[in-house]
């Protein structure tokens, strides 16, 4: 008989605290931070929002984080594994496979968006990116992505990345390539940064992020906005970190952990901001293009600018690493969980399942094309998958995960469990889980049935 829950053969372990880290780091730092922070941020009050985002991550998405990891080591078991093990029979297992199925999807149209990275900066590097006509950027993209065969091969290469970096195991393939591509990343988004902040100009940028409209803060959807990008970019509330949390050994900090995770997510955020936005600024472009920033301003904005022809190729490559370490990490929580079940050799779960993934994505760049006629309102296949998955699987995944360990895990039991003990930080976490974050979750929802 192969591993059972609470398996006798040794689970795969992360080889260093550093390399957790990284590997956390890398599943946060996505495309949520590199095009999504930057211009939900600019668009709903600058330093207002970031006060509330930051309010967010400190309430809600770091004590949630924490508890997942809490769950996967104290469980040494996948998504749903974690609950059958800690709260067998229970319901609670909705939680764990809420995880895998948002793994699923989200990662099904997340390798879309990637894949455009990648076209872009093979034709940035190519030169032929180069060759548009400064107005006809808008127009590129969307004549590219309605394509269906060019994009689906990108998306496809995506994929196969992804699945090689998983195939080769905790230590030898996430936390292997997540140590190299995190401190390049890094390295990436710094120069770019400081490149952009030299340029005349560059301050009103500066000013764009961090002047506060404090006006804003009396909208409720910047809070929805807020919480949904918290939980988003810190990859919580579908058991990656459950995953994750299986795989470290009983002496590691998780606090520590956690809070060193989510601000490096954060403070990544906030230097893709700085890099992004004085230029645009600098160059008189236009700041709210929203999801457009990224596929149709900058390109023109890497034309225009002395050195673009470097710059710009970084920018794609960054945004390339910074999507696939996050893929990997959301191809892992149903690799692991199917690993399990099947008994079966992770490489070759990691095959078939990323190839099922890749399918079921396909619709999604479709739906920019052949399959455009089916919306939902104004949206694309794509945004409602997107919609579907921010707004409903990860807030109640992340709520149903603080409701857990606040609520039916013993008091003592699980103050020991994440190392806090008994004091008042032991006690705020617990608190912030059982109260706090459901409640702002609970908001949200409310919000979106037009209830409150
Ligand atoms: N955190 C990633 C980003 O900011 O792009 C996206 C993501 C990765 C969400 C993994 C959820 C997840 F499980």
């Amino acid at each position: 008989m192969a591993q059972q829950l609470g398996e006798t053969k040794a689970r795969e372990e992360w080889g260093t605290r550093l390399g957790f880290v990284c590997a956390a780091v890398g599943s946060a730092v996505g495309l949520g931070n590199i095009w999504r922070f930057p211009y939900i941020t600019g668009e709903n009050g600058g330093a207002a929002f970031i006060v509330v985002y930051l309010l967010c991550i400190l309430l809600c998405g770091l004590p949630i984080m924490i508890a997942e990891l809490t769950i996967g080591r104290k469980a040494q078991s996948d998504a749903v594994g974690s609950f059958e093990v800690l709260a067998p029979g229970k319901l609670w297992i909705v939680g764990g496979v809420l995880g895998v199925l948002a793994g699923f999807f989200i990662l099904s149209f997340y390798s879309v968006v990637a894949g455009w990275a990648l076209k872009y900066f093979a034709t940035a590097v190519s030169g032929s990116l180069w060759e548009i006509d400064k107005a006809g950027f808008g127009q590129f993209f969307g004549d590219y992505i309605a394509q269906s065969w060019e994009p689906i091969f990108w998306q496809g290469t995506m994929m196969a990345m992804t699945i090689y970096i998983v195939a080769g195991g905790v230590k030898k393939g996430l936390e292997r390539w997540n140590r190299i591509l995190i401190p390049a990343l890094a390295i990436m988004v710094i120069l770019l940064a400081g490149f952009s902040l030299t340029l005349d100009g560059a301050a009103k940028g500066v000013a764009f992020l961090f002047t506060p409209d404090w006006k804003k803060l009396g909208d409720p959807n910047v809070y929805l906005l807020a919480l949904g990008q918290a939980f988003f970019s810190l990859s919580i509330g579908m058991a990656v970190f459950i995953t994750y949390g299986s795989y470290l050994s009983q002496s590691s900090r998780i606090p520590v952990m956690a809070s060193a995770t989510a601000a490096g997510d954060t403070i990544f955020a906030i230097i893709a901001g700085l890099a992004i936005f004085p230029a645009v600024f600098a160059f008189g472009f236009d700041p709210s293009a929203g999801a457009g920033l990224s596929f149709i301003t900058l390109p023109g904005l890497f034309q225009a600018m002395p050195g673009g022809m470097v710059v710009g190729p970084l920018f794609f490559l960054l945004l390339v690493f910074a999507a696939l370490t996050s893929m990997a990490s959301l191809l892992e929580v149903p690799v692991a969980f199917f690993m399990r079940v099947l008994e079966a050799p992770r490489g070759k779960i990691a095959i078939i399942t990323g190839f099922v993934i890749f399918a079921i994505g396909i619709p999604s760049s479709l739906g920019f094309g052949v399959l455009g006629h089916i919306k939902w309102g104004d949206k694309t296949i794509l945004d409602i998958m997107d919609f579907l998955m921010l707004n409903l699987a990860l807030p109640i995944g992340g709520m149903i995960t603080a409701l857990f360990v606040g609520w039916a895990w013993q008091q003592q039991s699980v103050l020991s469990d994440v190392g806090l003990g008994k004091n008042v930080l032991g006690f705020c976490w617990l608190w912030l889980l059982k109260v706090v974050a459901p409640l702002m979750v609970l908001f949200v929802f409310l919000h979106k049935l037009n209830l409150v």
